[in-house]
């Protein structure tokens, strides 16, 4: 049996010990009483009794252990051709300052702390100065709009909203303070403060009394040291779409991330103290938090944060400068990051530019890495290109190569074996189906650390969102199969989760914008196939009777209204409108039978479709090629 195979067997059969040992990784206050609480059953927790704080763990313990002047945090801003690096003793410096700015704005141990940032140093010192003090952090995705960022300022009830006067695309300037301003009018909750970071490429007014300057309270603020926070107290809010309109927010604990996200450190990406880390991704989604800001400081790595693209900052050579320019060892993206760079640069002639030699492995999540991508990403860096899955539930992988464990076979299209921790099999409603047939993916509980412990305020939502379709499984929403050696290969979503350029959007939430049209009469999203994003939104709407307006300039106003509503990355580019939605005859819209339209597979269309005959006039507008029954 593989080193891989005996770990994995272990975490499973005794799970206490092997994230016992795992948890020693990380420096307590209190070591915890419990290793695994299953007393309260599907509800667990981990490290039940134990003290510690993330904060020390990923930036004090470092300085205490004599590597204050090892750099902690890279930012390479192409946008603004700003360079600038953080020691662990400049981090911290910053880091506990900020935390003496939110104590004296109020903040204690379990408020929230929303922050609305672009891709800066002070998005990552604002999350580190939150777990020092022991608030919550909750981190909204600066490509939302105010409507979105309303919804979660509504739900976590923030003290301080942190945030900055603007964000750049490429080379448009993004003005936050409009936007964040535009979503306290919407909001029924009105945080005490908003804290407002300058950039020099947008100056943002504050106003008086609720709005503070970054810099100013900066100036005056005195440190603060961290505070113990019970291995169990939440340590962030992070939103993410699901089937409704309305996104959760998961609640991820201070001692079990800890200790998983350490643990992945070593044993998934085989990254070391010292060594440079690098998440191309935004601290507003599941893999900034784990990978640019918490787990390569736990493991005293250098991290890095990259304010561009891969493409057009300046060119498809972008990443291959980065790597080169501060010797990153591990890289981490999205599958559609290289096929925007292979659409530009086939060949990858500016590849040949770059001293690549220090880059040891790829890893690639987000969306399912296409055999195309892996082969093309495998030809031209040399190096493992690793498939792995994961969610913003789990907060680190799932399924993955543990190339610090022992490195697997690759199998292009395969996210390759579940991480040890997980058990993960393969069901048909409440029927285990083994290796090789195709089924929803599900994982045995418990789930290992650092993966969700609740959906902040509602604890019912938890519940019958994950645990209760399947009794002692949680449910992952996601297809695919276990093949005969147990590689688990993830097809896609089985739920109206769609991903875009690596995103999580949620059609529910952009129909429930389509739907308040006022000449919309019903409407439905699906997720098509694109080249480059993987999958793009597509919106089809039915007018209400009597609506005489051109259908092109409806069509235009809704693409625009889910751009403000929702936000640019929503990607929505094409709203129809047709005569009817097909639909079975208890009335659901058959979203799978469009979806096949446009993406120009076989159609199979249910014996319980209601309207058949509406199936030609949205061939029309879907696909020339579809067939109707
Ligand atoms: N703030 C404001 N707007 C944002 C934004 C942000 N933080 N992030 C994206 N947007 C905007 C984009 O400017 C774009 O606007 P446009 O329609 O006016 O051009 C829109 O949202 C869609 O963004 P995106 O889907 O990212 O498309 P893109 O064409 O700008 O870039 C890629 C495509 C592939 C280059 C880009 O998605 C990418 O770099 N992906 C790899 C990394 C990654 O996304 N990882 C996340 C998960 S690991
Ligand atoms: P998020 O919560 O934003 O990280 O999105 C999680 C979803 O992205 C998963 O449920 C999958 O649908 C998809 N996903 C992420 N990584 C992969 C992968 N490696 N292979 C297939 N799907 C993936």
């Amino acid at each position: 049996m593989g080193e891989y195979q005996r770990t994995w067997r272990q975490s499973l059969d005794d799970p206490e010990e092997f994230w016992g040992d795992a948890a020693r990784a990380i420096d307590w206050y209190t070591p915890p009483r419990m290793i695994l609480d299953d007393s309260n059953a599907p509800h667990y927790r981990w490290f039940v009794g134990g003290e510690m704080n993330t904060c020390f763990n990923a930036v004090d313990r470092h300085v205490d252990a004599g590597r204050g002047d090892q750099t902690a945090l890279i930012y390479d801003s192409p946008v603004t051709g700003v360079k600038e690096s953080f020691t662990y003793d400049q981090l911290l410096d910053e880091v506990f300052r900020f935390a003496g700015v939110l104590r004296s704005l109020g903040v204690q141990q379990g408020d929230r702390v929303v922050i609305y940032m672009p891709m800066i140093p002070q998005a990552v010192i604002a999350m580190l100065a939150c777990a020092r003090i022991g608030a919550i952090h909750s981190v909204v995705f600066g490509g939302f709009a105010a409507r979105e960022l309303a919804l979660r300022i509504d739900d976590a009830q923030p003290r301080v909203v942190v945030s900055a006067s603007c964000g750049i695309e490429v080379n448009r300037v993004i003005e936050y303070k409009p936007l964040l301003d535009a979503a306290l009018e919407r909001t029924k909750y009105a945080p005490e403060h908003c804290v407002i970071y300058q950039r020099p490429q947008a100056t943002a007014t504050l106003l008086e009394g609720r709005d503070l300057d970054w810099n100013t309270l900066m100036e005056w603020a005195g440190p603060v040291e961290c505070v113990a926070v019970k291995a169990t107290d939440p340590l962030y809010i992070l939103y993410t779409s699901g089937t409704t309109g309305r996104p959760k927010g998961v609640v991820r604990d201070n001692g079990g991330h800890a200790v998983a996200l350490t643990w992945s450190m070593a044993n998934i990406y085989n990254t070391h103290p010292g060594e440079v880390f690098w998440a191309a991704s935004d601290v507003g989604w599941v893999v900034g938090h784990s990978y640019i800001v918490y787990a390569p400081l736990l493991a005293g790595c250098t991290t890095l944060l990259y304010e561009g693209k891969p493409v057009g900052t300046p060119d498809a050579g972008a990443f291959w400068r980065v790597i080169e320019e501060h010797r990153v060892k591990c890289f981490f993206t999205a599958p559609t990051g290289f096929r925007a760079i292979k659409r530009e640069d086939p060949d990858g002639v500016l590849m040949h530019d770059y001293d690549l030699s220090h880059l040891q492995y790829l890893f690639l999540a987000g969306e399912r890495t296409d055999p195309e991508t892996y082969h093309w990403a495998t030809e031209m860096l040399g190096v493992p290109v690793i498939d792995h899955w994961w969610q913003t539930e789990t907060g680190w992988p799932i399924a993955a190569n543990p190339m610090g464990l022992e490195p697997m076979v690759i199998k292009p299209g395969s996210a390759t074996v579940p991480v040890p921790g997980y058990d993960v099999r393969i069901f048909d409603a409440n029927r285990d189906l083994g290796r090789g047939p195709e089924g929803n993916i599900v994982i045995k509980l418990p789930l290992p650390p650092g993966c969700l412990v609740g959906v902040w305020g509602d604890d019912a939502k938890f519940f019958d969102a994950y645990l209760a379709a399947v009794p002692g499984y949680y449910v992952t929403g996601d297809g695919g199969h276990l093949d005969e050696e147990g590689y688990l290969f993830v097809m896609g979503r089985v739920d109206d989760v769609i991903n875009v350029a690596g995103h999580r959007l949620s059609t529910g939430e952009i129909e429930e914008i389509l739907a308040s049209h006022v000449d919309v009469a019903e409407c439905a999203v699906i997720g098509v196939n694109d080249e480059l994003k993987g999958q793009v939104p597509r919106g089809l709407v039915v007018l209400k009777h009597g609506v005489t307006r051109d259908h092109q300039v409806i069509g235009a106003e809704l693409v625009a209204l889910v751009r403000e509503h929702l936000g640019a990355v929503a990607s929505l580019k094409t709203v129809d409108v047709v005569s009817a939605l097909p639909k079975t005859r208890s009335g659901k819209v058959l979203r799978k039978v469009m979806r096949a339209m446009a993406d120009g597979v076989e159609v199979i269309v249910p014996s319980t479709i209601d309207n058949p005959a509406v199936l030609d006039d949205l061939a029309v507008v879907l696909t020339p090629h579809a067939t109707s029954p």
